[in-house]
């Protein structure tokens, strides 16, 4: 067995490792190409003091320059056709694979079931962490169990759905981030195929002669590649902040202002409410501090024009959230982590 030690890379670069391209170096970066290399590894930092983070894509991090301790990388590949319910497809796929990847590989198999979720940037082990989701449909629709390393226990555990906690854009591997490390997720892809087209954009599908998970696969990377910023060319992660939901107490001055304001009502009497929206409406959209802005393209996506680091995005993050509550009266709360 290699030394883990001799495997730790020292003043490890992140700059390319992160969507949103800030600047962040690491004291070591760790490639972990399976799972048994993970007891060594947190044995080690204990050892040594030195904390230890996990990174996917990093399309959904903000990341601080300096990281003294290890970040490690999963670097775990395979996906599968694991077996069969009646009703169901088991696919079962390595943390360290490309979501969209997978998307496009299960249309390929024959499979529907995430192709709303397709160009989401991210990996397959970052995608129950905060329930990933667009298009009227999120990771848990079709999640079956997932595999983690628990840090406390040492050992490897199996999650079934009830126990991952999953909410909007929420689960327990988001609220205890120091615990657990994602290894394996097995999703239940439905044999009888049925399209979720209720999302605006969608829906004008329902007709056409071919529909077919492509057709609406191919239909989503359009509506996403004419909304959204790509960060290959303008580096961002993604929303950067929730869709609050909120009392309808608190939404009824802005719908009596604003009759047609974006509203989705939700169980005991909240209304979710479009934080892009929101943001356009206070005048931010295109707004510029320093080095970052939001888009000029979608109100809810922080970009990097360049040489950014964490403390410019969250010096506009505050000034955004800051000017929408005085605004509206809405708190609104980032959805990337900051690390
Ligand atoms: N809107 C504005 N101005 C803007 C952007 C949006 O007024 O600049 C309004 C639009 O009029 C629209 C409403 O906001 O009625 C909603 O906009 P959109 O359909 O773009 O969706 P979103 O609520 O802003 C969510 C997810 C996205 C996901 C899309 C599509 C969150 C925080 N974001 O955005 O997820 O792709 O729906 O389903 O839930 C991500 O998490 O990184 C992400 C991109």
């Amino acid at each position: 067995m290699t030394n883990l030690a001799d495997r730790l890379i020292p003043d490890f670069d992140l700059s390319a490792r992160n969507t949103l391209a800030l600047r962040a170096r690491s004291r070591f970066g760790l490639l972990v190409d399976g799972p048994d290399l993970l007891p060594e590894l947190f044995e080690h930092a204990t050892a040594q003091g030195l904390p230890v983070r996990i990174l996917g894509g990093g399309s959904n991090v903000v990341l601080a320059p300096n990281f003294d301790g290890i970040t490690a990388l999963l670097a775990t590949f395979g996906r599968k056709i694991a077996g069969e319910t009646a009703d169901h497809t088991l696919i079962e796929v390595a943390s360290g694979e490309t979501w969209h990847d997978l998307v496009v590989w299960t249309i390929e198999q024959g499979s529907g079931g995430i192709e709303n979720l397709a160009l989401i940037p991210g990996t397959v082990g970052a995608a129950p962490v905060q329930n990933i989701g667009a298009y009227g449909a999120e990771l848990a629709d079709v999640f079956h169990t997932l595999t983690a390393f628990d840090r406390q226990s040492g050992s490897i555990v199996t999650f079934d759905r009830t126990a991952c906690a999953f909410a909007y854009r929420d689960s327990v591997f988001k609220q205890q981030p120091d615990r657990y490390v994602v290894l394996t997720v097995r999703l239940a892809l439905p044999k009888a195929w049925q399209p979720n087209l209720g999302f605006a954009g969608l829906s004008e599908l329902a007709d056409a002669a071919d529909l077919s998970p492509r057709t609406v696969m191919d239909r989503v990377i359009a509506l996403r590649t004419s909304k959204l910023p790509d960060w290959r060319l303008t580096p961002n992660a993604g929303s950067f902040f929730q869709n609050p939901i909120v009392p309808h107490e608190a939404a009824a001055p802005i719908l009596a202002e604003f009759p047609a304001a974006p509203n989705y009502p939700q169980a005991n009497d909240r209304t979710k409410l479009s934080a892009g929206w929101l943001i356009e409406q206070s005048g931010l959209k295109g707004f510029r501090m320093g080095p970052v802005g939001i888009s000029e393209r979608h109100a809810l996506v922080v970009v990097n024009h360049g040489g950014a680091e964490q403390a410019d995005v969250a010096a506009l993050a505050d000034h955004v959230k800051d000017t929408v509550l005085n605004r509206f009266g809405i708190a609104l709360h980032e959805e990337p982590i900051f690390l």
